[in-house]
């Protein structure tokens, strides 16, 4: 695996293996790497890519500062498990790297609907940052396929948006969410959890699976009502766990039995905040 630091080089080295008919896969993450994002690069090395991972724990995109000063970092570990995972480059860039010029008169992305619900609105500012570090990676990998994880289900939704908003050539590949056997979805914020916490933790996946197993055309507020109880007397203090079509993110009420469904689920165990998402 080949490590870049500088933009400019990565750059550089991309351009030319384009123009030698390769094509790029790219992985963007925060590191802390687990199996969902090994399997990322799976996927892209499956397509026959030179597989692209990046490292960079974005600070414009954490609107809490605390969750940012303990995002964990585990780079060591990280390049091992790339390295075995058949990596081809790994991007490590420094802050100054990607903002060069700050962050203070940043580019705003008109998200629309999709900033104003469920992660967008109890994370304010949190899509712009995944939009402006995501669009700022792509002009330093040229990327012909992006690997994202539907893990971060309203992500996908978002980073398809800035494509089309910036016309960029990046094809989207959505794949599973990798899940302990537990049922418990891997993320790097899971290392923060004590045993114990991570046993509580399966109650997210519980609920979501509560929603699937029990949903019936008709009303859908006691469902959920139900769903967030679950969580609530599970010790979590809950963001919200919600109802959605799985289009375009409508939250609903009331469901006529046809359209494709989304629940979503946010909720703290302390001050870890845990996501997931089930198709129903
Ligand atoms: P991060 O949380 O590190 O995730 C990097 C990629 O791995 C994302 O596409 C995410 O959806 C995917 N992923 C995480 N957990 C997964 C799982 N259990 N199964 C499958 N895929 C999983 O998401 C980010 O970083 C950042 O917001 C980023 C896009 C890199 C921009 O900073």
């Amino acid at each position: 695996m080949i490590l870049f630091k500088k933009a400019a080089d990565i750059n550089n080295w991309l351009l030319k293996s384009k123009a030698a008919g390769k094509k790029i896969g790219f992985i963007p993450t925060m590191g802390a790497l687990h199996r969902g994002h090994t399997s990322l690069i799976d996927a892209s090395k499956h397509a026959g890519s030179i597989s692209v991972c990046s490292i960079f724990v974005n600070p414009a995109q954490f609107n809490d500062a605390k969750d940012f000063d303990n995002y964990p970092t585990t780079i060591e570990k990280d390049i091992d498990a790339l390295e075995k995972a058949g990596c081809d480059v790994l991007f490590l860039p420094s802050v100054s790297e990607i903002y060069p010029a700050g962050t203070g008169n940043a580019k705003t992305y008109d998200l629309g609907y999709l900033e104003t619900v469920l992660e967008g609105k109890y994370r304010p500012g949190h899509f712009q940052g995944v939009c402006l570090v995501v669009h700022r990676l792509l002009t330093i990998v040229p990327a012909d396929d992006l690997y994202l994880g539907q893990k971060d289900y309203q992500q996908c939704m978002v980073i398809k948006k800035l494509v089309e908003l910036e016309k960029l050539i990046t094809t989207i590949h959505i794949c599973p969410t990798l899940r302990e056997t537990s049922g418990l979805a891997m993320s790097s914020r899971n290392m923060r959890l004590t045993a114990e916490a991570r046993e509580q933790a399966l109650k997210i996946f519980e609920s979501l699976s509560y929603l699937k197993n029990n949903i019936k055309p008709g009303d859908l507020t006691g469902l959920k009502q139900t769903a967030v109880n679950l969580l609530t007397n599970a010790g979590f203090k809950v963001d919200y766990v919600e109802i959605a079509t799985a289009g375009d993110l409508d939250i609903i009420n009331h469901w006529d039995g046809n359209r494709k469904l989304l629940a979503v689920a946010a909720a703290f165990l302390g001050d870890v905040r845990l996501i997931d998402n089930m198709l129903l």
